[in-house]
């Protein structure tokens, strides 16, 4: 597989029309997902082959490894979306595929799968930001509001949403679905990416997220480590190497302690409340400043039980998120995105690994 030259900007949104049926194709990173959704973002099917046992003894995603595995398992999970939906290859009216950002190899294979169903079947290719679609995933069935006051079923603009996932830690302005202000984002770690390494420095499989979620219940809050929280005062920035690092000292610091369940256990529960701290901080924070009507939490790390029950707890707004099995990479999202801002592009358009939809604030 080759990369193109890049043909520059997606034809906009606004001057093409929704199609009715979309297969949708996600292999940015070690999720192999093929989804067929139709309007209004509902779902006929979204099989996720996930990659994370071939990746975990690096404790971390291998690009070309993970590029090879989406080679091998494309056909299958696409034939797998077709036959578990009720809609036949015929009936598709659009490829969507995310062309960014993400792994340039990985990117490559999705979306030279994507080009090929395109042509075969003369239907339009429809290129998909992955955060976009990570921010639009709280438009599809199963987002849960945790204050029903509202009764619509789209979010009331304007909205924040924090996107927190392995490779992104970002805060934007939703003024509209197509129109997007980033606030802040963090200035290091993606604060998955944090979970991870601090997951891994405690003896814990990868990906850390759940694992840290899972041993931080196992002591009560009198007897966890207080971590530090960098707030960056002033800005809507994220940073989460300090707490790294001091969660690295106290592993190297007390090394004997680390294979103990209550050790682990104070310093997972420490750096989750730290996480969530700050990142509930900043997303309140922008929430009020921007006088919003809605905030969402989008992203692998929007799974974290704790962060939905703080972010509820303190927000005044509805809030949102992604439904079951839709925080993590899917191409349901991707599919869903296309619906809703469809970006129609020629085959042969390049990927765009550093894909940015959001102007800095
Ligand atoms: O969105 P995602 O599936 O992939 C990327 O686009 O990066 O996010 C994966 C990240 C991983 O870092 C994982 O540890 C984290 O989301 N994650 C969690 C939880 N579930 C997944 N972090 C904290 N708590 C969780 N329950
Ligand atoms: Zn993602």
């Amino acid at each position: 597989v080759k990369s193109t030259p890049d043909a520059g900007e997606p034809v906009n949104g606004r001057d093409c029309e929704a199609p009715a049926i979309v297969l949708g194709v996600e292999s940015s990173c070690d999720e192999t997902s093929v989804a067929v959704v139709t309007r209004p973002g509902r779902l006929l099917s979204n099989v996720v082959a996930t990659q994370i046992p071939m990746h975990q003894r690096f404790g971390g995603v291998v690009p070309e490894v993970a590029s090879r595995q989406h080679v091998l398992a494309l056909s299958a999970v696409a034939n797998a979306a077709l036959n578990s939906s009720t809609a036949s290859i015929e009936d598709v009216d659009a490829i969507a595929a995310t062309f960014g950002p993400g792994l340039a190899g990985p990117l490559l294979v999705g979306t030279s799968f994507a080009q090929g169903l395109a042509i075969g079947l003369s239907v339009p290719l429809l290129a998909v930001n992955h955060i976009e679609a990570h921010v639009l995933s709280v438009w599809m069935e199963g987002s849960r509001k945790d204050r029903p006051n509202s009764e619509s079923l789209s979010p009331e603009l304007p909205m924040v949403s924090l996107i927190v996932s392995g490779g992104h830690t970002e805060l934007w302005l939703v003024e509209a679905i197509g129109r997007y202000r980033l606030l802040g984002r963090t200035v290091d770690d993606a604060a998955g990416e944090a979970f991870d390494k601090v997951a891994r420095l405690i003896g814990l499989s990868y990906p850390g997220g759940p694992e840290i979620e899972r041993i931080a219940k196992m002591i009560s809050p009198s007897d966890a480590l207080r971590l530090p929280r960098a707030l960056l005062p002033g800005t809507y920035d994220f940073s989460f190497s300090g707490l790294k690092t001091a969660a690295r000292r106290i592993a190297e610091a007390r090394a004997r302690d680390c294979t103990s369940d209550e050790f682990r256990a104070a310093v997972a529960h420490g750096f989750q409340e730290s996480v969530v701290d700050v990142l509930t901080a900043k997303l309140l924070a922008a929430t009020s400043d921007f006088g919003c009507r809605s905030a969402a939490i989008v992203g692998g790390v929007a799974g974290n039980q704790r962060l939905r029950d703080i972010a509820a707890q303190r927000l005044g707004v509805p809030l949102y998120f992604p439904g079951p099995g839709l925080s993590t990479d899917n191409a349901a999202m991707i599919a869903n995105a296309a619906l809703l801002n469809p970006r129609r592009v020629e085959p042969g358009y390049s990927v765009r690994p550093s894909w940015s939809v959001a102007i800095r604030a």
